[in-house]
């Protein structure tokens, strides 16, 4: 039996899973490590921390699946977007990986785009310049910790850092590398006009390879902690949110999902790059070769439901714990019974600031319209409506941009719920679907494995093959109605609060 092997390096933790060549999986092992906060906005992890839980997971699923490691055919990593790493000539960490929810360069930022230009930035790298790229970490490293600077010989992505501790080769790919804010996008290289701009060194950065290539292969070194067959192919990989797009299928045009996990993303497959003028949504480069991906971010999609949850909701979790269920069950049954638009209440989803499309970190939550006859339930189905209304948001940004997807894959932990799948079909406007294996992206880094490894064709051609569907939910046009003026009012709150949570953020 022909296996390939998915390794998903997170930010809690790294989930290794074996797959057989039908994309059944075999066993799964995680690692949970640290995340570090050394100042308040700050986010680090230390490498050598994905490197162990990499060995151990990966030993694990031998160990417990008993899989002839002859038989498998590559090895694919996804991983956490954005992050810095820093090592000498021979591969030593420098200092500890700042991350991509990292937030102390919002000076480097400014820098970035001055020097560059904001037209010029959004052009070339497809977005403007965000505190959680890798370029403003790169100045903010030089600037403030010049003799580590002057030390670095190679830059690298966190799941880069991983593929070099298994192969000894310094590489990325298209699609991590999108996130750096140095890439020319379009061109799917590295741009020597932003580099110059920056003043860097462009041979720091690694060479580019597609995602589905050959990039390394098991060092002597790697097979010995590892368990793993010297030679054997390891795959260029992807971003996390792109190697979960090949997961679930997502791999060609008409194609796109939304995850409403802590965050939410609405991402869709293009086959040319489409770019928003305003950087209101990414634009990145797809792990299927030669295409685009047009992807937002909201911060507080699922973690608006969770900060209810754990606010206001200690009646539902007390009853759930006795009944043996989960506290979001019973808080769906409560929000179905108040009628759409929560008797006239809106929500503001903002409570970590705003990524896509708002870019503003002074933005926080809001409810609209709150009136003494007002019931938790309405404040949850509030809540529930409020997420929806902007991850909406974001697909009209997209629509706008000719990226108009047929259907929608829900992802996720907020996908569980059939009650917001069903709101999701009827405030899109478009079928809703789930997929049948939810590994998402250490199946998606697989598959890209199975491709370098010469067990499937191409990249479309195999999610054609292994990804199941479920049946769709179809969008009911007489609710869609009822949601659509409240989610035009939806659009209209936060331009006309925008001033007042700039005032606010500067209150003590
Ligand atoms: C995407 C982003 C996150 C990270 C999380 O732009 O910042 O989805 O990739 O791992």
């Amino acid at each position: 039996m022909k296996m390939l092997l998915g390794v998903d390096l997170g930010t809690s933790g790294t989930k290794t899973v074996l797959f057989d060549e039908t994309g059944a999986t075999l066993a799964s092992a995680s690692e949970e490590y640290p995340l570090h906060q050394p100042k308040n906005g700050w986010a680090e992890q230390d490498p050598d921390d994905w490197w162990r839980a990499t060995q151990h997971t990966v030993r694990a699923v031998l160990e417990k699946s008993g899989a002839d490691p002859h038989e498998i055919v590559g090895l694919g990593i996804s991983g956490q977007m954005h992050g810095l790493v820093l090592t000498d000539g021979e591969g030593n960490v420098l200092r500890p990986a700042i991350l991509w929810c990292d937030g102390r360069t919002g000076e480097e930022c400014e820098e970035l785009t001055r020097r560059v230009g904001k037209e010029r930035l959004i052009a070339i790298s497809a977005n403007p310049a965000l505190t959680g790229f890798t370029a403003g970490k790169i100045l903010w490293v030089r600037k403030h910790e010049p003799e580590t600077y002057a030390r670095a010989k190679h830059i690298l992505l966190p799941k880069d850092y991983v593929r070099f501790r298994l192969t000894g080769l310094f590489a990325s790919e298209m699609s991590d590398a999108s996130g750096t804010n140095m890439l020319d996008v379009p061109k799917r290289a590295w741009s020597e006009e932003i580099a110059g701009a920056m003043d860097l060194d462009m041979n720091l950065l690694p060479p580019l390879y597609e995602s589905s290539a050959v990039v390394g292969r098991i060092s002597a070194q790697a097979s010995a902690l590892t368990g793993l067959c010297e030679g054997m192919p390891v795959a260029g990989g992807a971003a996390d949110n792109m190697a979960g797009a090949i997961g679930t299928g997502v791999a060609s045009a008409g194609k796109a999902f939304t995850t409403i996990g802590t965050s939410g993303v609405v991402y869709a497959h293009s086959d040319t790059v489409q770019i928003d003028p305003q950087g209101r949504v990414h634009t990145f480069c797809s792990a299927v070769p030669g295409a685009y991906t047009v992807m937002s971010c909201t911060l507080a999609a699922g973690l608006s439901l969770k900060w209810y949850r754990d606010t206001f909701c200690d009646a539902e979790i007390q009853t759930a714990k006795e009944m043996g269920t989960d506290p979001y069950v019973l808080m769906n049954e409560q929000a179905a019974r108040s009628p759409i638009g929560a008797n006239r209440l809106l929500f503001l989803p903002y409570l970590m600031g705003e990524r896509s499309p708002l870019l503003d970190s002074n933005a926080r939550g809001a409810f609209i319209g709150l009136s003494a006859m007002h019931t938790r339930r309405d404040l949850l189905r509030a809540v529930m409506e409020g997420v929806m209304y902007s991850q909406r948001q974001n697909l009209d940004v997209l629509r706008g941009m000719h990226v108009v997807p047929e259907r929608m894959l829900a992802c996720g932990g907020g996908a569980k719920s059939p009650f917001w799948r069903q709101m999701m079909a009827d405030i899109f406007a478009m079928p809703v679907s789930t997929v049948q294996n939810t590994e998402g992206p250490a199946l998606g880094a697989a598959i890209l494995a199975g491709v370098a490894g010469g067990l499937y064709p191409s990249v479309p051609e195999a999610c054609a093959s292994l990804i199941r569907e479920a049946d769709p939910l179809q969008p009911d046009a007489v609710r869609g109605a009822a949601y659509e003026p409240y989610y035009q009012l939806y659009t209209q709150l936060y331009p006309g609060l925008k001033s007042a949570y700039q005032t606010l953020a500067g209150l003590e």
